[in-house]
């Protein structure tokens, strides 16, 4: 059974985001996003709009979610897409093996064999989960059957059935089959990247813990085309000589713990394979503090040869603590040529981009980053207590839903009135706002607290005669006294 998340109840009572279908019969892995969920979803992907593809000076596309088997068969993820997966053998029960036996360790504190998990294969995890006596949680049944399950939703193009095809697991394929259309259309030069946003699916075997596995998400990836022969001369605006001195929290090949480590150290012993990943890491880091994950809630870590994913040289995922332990909230990958060779080899077009007038099949270094573990974990973290009992969330400026509460001290036409002015002077400057009238002002600033709006202002009648409104700190509860002005000059 998962844990209770510390944000359950408000996630709940505010409807931030619930279960898909809830009126029929339980079908997991699929959640919605109510509007206060979406606006916090859409705030990260603003933020990582801003740091990515308009930072880094990239393109951004919408491809296809429905890819025709060709293509998956191009990638490699109809052949090797999968996870290994049990069976209960009296109730039927499906168990993500890896995880089951992960949770065993866990849950029996043995650390060394929790990390040994991610290196075995099919078998070797079903005997593990056998000769720990790991049973089914529902009935106590045997898990047996053993099998590698492939991801992917399988569909049908057209009415006859012949043409199979696949929900995307991935947004990058969409990004690697256009790239020498957008290449040429562009006029782009190597180094380039383009990224996409958007939603992805995978028939997870035990959907659980919330947003963290689910089998719809939506991801933000970045691509970055190289060549892989060329000398690295700086890369989308990044002073990199700053970037190198950066350090960042890192967990090696191979090791347990975390070191604080310069990326210029992690660049030296080959760890980071080289300064394009570097700068996708740096960018993320950046990400995860913009968006409230302060020092010591994130990490990085550099994946097992057994955890490559079938088209990786290297992996380093971003790691965010939360209610259910560190969670891969982005995996970064250093793809080769992996995925526009085999496109070239199965389309049998040639890929190969001019640069430097010779012909390059360009290496890719990817950045995939989860917008639903990304929110959940922010979430997740932000729950506070006011110190009587209520609980909040302490979101940052940069993820919260609205910035600011906008309250007329009591239902009254005039204070009605000029609130409602101060919010339509808000929305002319795009700062998001929440009004609201009914009920005591005390019930609506611990509302606003509740969903993480940084800031409320109240008018009174003092404010029709001076121009002043109280502006109300969430995290101190401490009120000051300000001109109406003074607020259309900031950003929280
Ligand atoms: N294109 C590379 C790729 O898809 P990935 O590590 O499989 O890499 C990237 O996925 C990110 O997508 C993860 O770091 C995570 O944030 C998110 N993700 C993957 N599977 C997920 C799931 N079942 N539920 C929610 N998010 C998921």
């Amino acid at each position: 059974m998962d844990n209770e998340s510390a944000a359950e109840d408000i996630i709940k009572r505010r409807a931030i985001f619930y279960r898909s279908f809830g009126i029929y019969a339980e079908v997991g892995g699929f959640y919605d996003y109510g509007p206060i969920g979406l606006k916090i979803k859409r705030n990260i992907e603003t933020a990582w709009r801003r740091l990515f593809p308009e930072g880094l000076g990239l393109l951004e596309v919408e491809t296809s979610m429905v890819l025709p088997e060709v293509v998956l068969k191009a990638s490699g993820h109809l052949a090797t897409f999968t996870d290994p997966v049990g069976v209960c053998t009296s109730c039927h029960t499906p168990y993500r093996l890896d995880k089951l036996l992960e949770e065993y360790y866990e849950s029996r504190g043995d650390s060394e064999s929790l990390s040994g998990v991610k290196r075995l294969k099919l078998n070797d995890l079903a005997a593990r989960i056998a000769s720990a006596g790991i049973k089914c949680e529902k009935c106590g049944g045997t898990i047996g059957n053993p099998e590698n399950f492939n991801l992917m939703f399988k569909t049908q193009i057209g009415q006859k059935g012949t043409d199979v095809a696949y929900l995307r697991p991935e947004t990058a394929q969409g990004i690697f089959v256009d790239f020498k259309d957008i290449y040429r259309a562009y006029g782009l030069k190597l180094p380039c990247g383009i990224s996409q946003v958007g939603k992805v699916f995978r028939n997870e075997i035990s959907p659980r813990q919330q947003l963290v596995r689910v089998r719809e998400f939506t991801q933000m990836e970045t691509e970055i085309f190289i060549d892989k022969d060329a000398k690295f001369d700086g890369f989308g605006g990044v002073d990199f000589s700053e970037a190198r001195n950066e350090k960042i929290p890192f967990i090696r090949r191979g090791e347990d713990s975390e070191s604080e480590l310069t990326i210029n150290e992690l660049l030296g012993d080959g760890a980071i394979p080289n300064e394009y990943f570097a700068i996708l890491l740096y960018k993320e880091k950046e990400l995860a503090e913009l968006l409230g994950l302060e020092k010591g809630r994130y990490r990085f870590r550099q994946l097992e040869k057994e955890e490559l994913p079938h088209y990786s040289m290297g992996n380093i995922d971003l790691e965010v603590k939360t209610s259910y332990g560190y969670i891969e909230v982005a995996g970064n990958a250093h793809r080769s040529d992996y995925d526009l060779s085999s496109h070239a080899k199965l389309s049998g077009k040639d890929l190969s981009v001019l640069s430097n007038e010779k012909k390059v099949l360009p290496h890719v270094i990817e950045a995939s980053i989860g917008i639903d573990r990304l929110l959940f974990s922010i979430i997740d973290g932000a729950v506070r207590d006011d110190g009587r009992g209520w609980k909040f969330l302490a979101l940052k400026g940069s993820v919260a839903p609205y910035l600011y509460a906008v309250f007329p001290l009591q239902k009254d036409e005039a204070l009605i009135k000029k609130a409602r002015e101060i919010k339509a002077e808000l929305e002319t400057k795009h700062v998001a706002s929440l009004y609201a009238e009914a009920g005591s002002i005390g019930k609506r600033y611990a509302r606003a607290d509740e969903i993480g709006i940084p800031n409320a202002i109240t008018v009174d009648f003092e404010t029709l005669e001076d121009k002043m409104i109280t502006i109300r700190d969430r995290d101190s509860s401490k009120q000051v006294r300000k001109g109406i002005a003074e607020i259309f000059d900031r950003v929280v």
